[in-house]
């Protein structure tokens, strides 16, 4: 594991905040008391050793699923805030916290061209991105009760369960060979007359593909619904749309103009999990979470609230547990998340937006690389959208295709090299269809890289050579 400055710099900011509270009178901690160091030590060490079963998710050549340490300084933000553990349901648990998270928020919602500042949209942190998904369909559903959800079928598994939980009519639209919501399925779906709110997801969990946004808005005006965006994963790629492809570009560009927009720091927000963010662009929607809770809001009418945020709650100033369906919230999250876009801004010129691009330039390279390779299958119809990457195994049948996909995915691990596996159309990779490739139920097995750290781009060369010895292996145990 790399070395970072964060023991030094922790120890300096608990010292800062003890300073904080030194006016209160000494007293000694229980818990501190009865905890014997030297048992905490071992306690400690065994907890080392068993995290030592994990892959690798901070290094180069855990490529695979959507998976990566914190920014040390969310990770020391994070701790430092564990002196307190606010709690950011209201302002009696995390009065600093509360402030720190409307002020991250804020910046996300800047991000996406929301800038009129708090009371002009709606938004808070969540525990993940699936519940700020629930909250925005919640939301949807309240608006238009009785009228069906429809997500094209590459939106995440969750959106389905997601509206049988809220008691929602859920419809799939079918997807092109890119995995982005065909219009035309969409259209056709429309004009049944009873779709209240559409899913359109900016980088699916699959293949990072990005849905066409524009021509979803284009529908909205003709036909009248929600527009909600999943952009659990891609919505940090707002920052860098410029260098997209032409359809992502365009979808991006409208992203300002959706209802309601997911984004999971704790994706490629660079944030300790339990950090999702729901933002509404109606800020009159809070009146939907409107309820009585005597005991939890006593210093609410004290509170040095924003003008702007006391009107955007018609009867009461906003608190974010009155704006929030979870009741406890992680205060330490919001201050992470807080630190780390004051030391990474999200700017379309900052380290962090090179940081995504450089994800992207390493999944360009991977693409580039197996399109030269016979013994790989890329998606067809072109280059992945953003920083997702997903290729079959050639093989004389579609099903041989997913068994070789299978050994090569294992060969990769034994080699250090970790990748995902991923079920989706042989056509798409042309490999359905003819007499000596007949489709596969369930489609095919494919390997999916996700390149979300930035050392992913230095460390291409490594990774390839390590799939392809470990492809030349599976390939002659094939043949002998
Ligand atoms: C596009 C998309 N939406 C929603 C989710 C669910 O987010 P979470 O795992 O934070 O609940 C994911 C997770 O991968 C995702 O990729």
């Amino acid at each position: 594991m790399t070395q970072d400055p964060v023991p030094g710099l922790l120890d300096e900011a608990t010292r800062l905040l003890e300073g904080e509270f030194a006016a209160l009178p000494g007293f000694a901690p229980v818990t501190a008391l009865a905890a014997d160091a030297r048992a905490m030590e071992r306690i400690l060490a065994e907890t080392a050793r068993r995290l030592g079963d994990n892959y690798p998710y901070f290094h180069p050549l855990y490529a695979g699923q959507m998976l990566k340490p914190p920014h040390p300084v969310a990770r020391a933000a994070y701790a430092l805030a564990m002196y307190i553990n606010p709690n950011n349901h209201a302002r009696d648990g995390g009065r600093a916290s509360s402030e720190m998270e409307i002020e991250a928020v804020g910046e996300i919602a800047g991000m996406f061209g929301w800038t009129d500042g708090p009371g002009s949209y709606l938004g808070h942190l969540t525990s993940s991105g699936t519940f700020a998904n629930l909250e925005a369909l919640w939301v949807a559903g309240q608006l238009a009760p009785g009228r069906r959800v429809v997500g094209c079928e590459q939106a995440h598994y969750t959106h389905r369960r997601i509206s049988a939980v809220l008691r929602l009519d859920y419809g799939e639209i079918a997807a092109d060979e890119c995995g982005r919501m065909r219009l035309e399925g969409l259209e056709a779906e429309l004009r049944k007359g009873d779709v209240g709110a559409v899913v359109a997801t900016l980088g699916t969990t699959a293949m990072g593909a990005v849905d066409p946004l524009d021509g979803i808005l284009a529908l909205k005006g003709r036909y009248g619904f929600r527009v909600h965006v999943d952009a659990a994963y891609g919505g940090y790629f707002r920052l860098t749309a410029d260098a997209l492809d032409e359809p992502a570009r365009r979808a991006y560009a409208a992203l300002g103009a959706a209802d309601s927009i997911v984004v999971d720091p704790h994706k490629h927000g660079l944030q300790p999990y339990g950090c999702g963010c729901v933002l509404f662009r109606d800020p009159s929607v809070g009146r939907l979470y409107k309820h009585d809770s005597p005991y939890t809001y006593f210093t609410s009418k004290e509170l040095h609230l924003h003008p702007s945020e006391q009107k955007s709650l018609a009867g009461g100033p906003v608190h974010l547990g009155e704006i929030s369906l979870e009741c406890s919230r992680a205060g330490a999250a919001a201050v992470a998340l807080w630190a780390t876009q004051k030391l990474l801004p999200l700017t379309p010129e900052g380290e962090f937006a090179r940081g995504l691009k450089r994800g992207r330039a390493a999944a360009l390279e991977l693409d580039r690389r197996l399109r030269e390779d016979v013994r790989f299958a890329p998606l067809a119809a072109g280059k992945p959208e953003l920083d997702i990457v997903v290729w079959a195994v050639r093989g004389p049948s579609a099903r041989e295709a997913s068994h070789h996909a299978q050994e090569l995915f294992d060969a990769c691990a034994a080699r250090g090299l970790h990748l995902a596996l991923v079920q989706l159309p042989g056509s798409w990779f042309g490999l359905a269809g003819g007499a000596e490739s007949p489709p596969v139920a369930g489609g095919v097995t494919c390997l999916r890289s996700v390149l979300m750290k930035p050392e992913h781009e230095a460390w291409m060369g490594e990774i390839w050579d390590r799939l392809s010895a470990a492809c030349a292996e599976v390939m002659s145990q094939e043949r002998s």
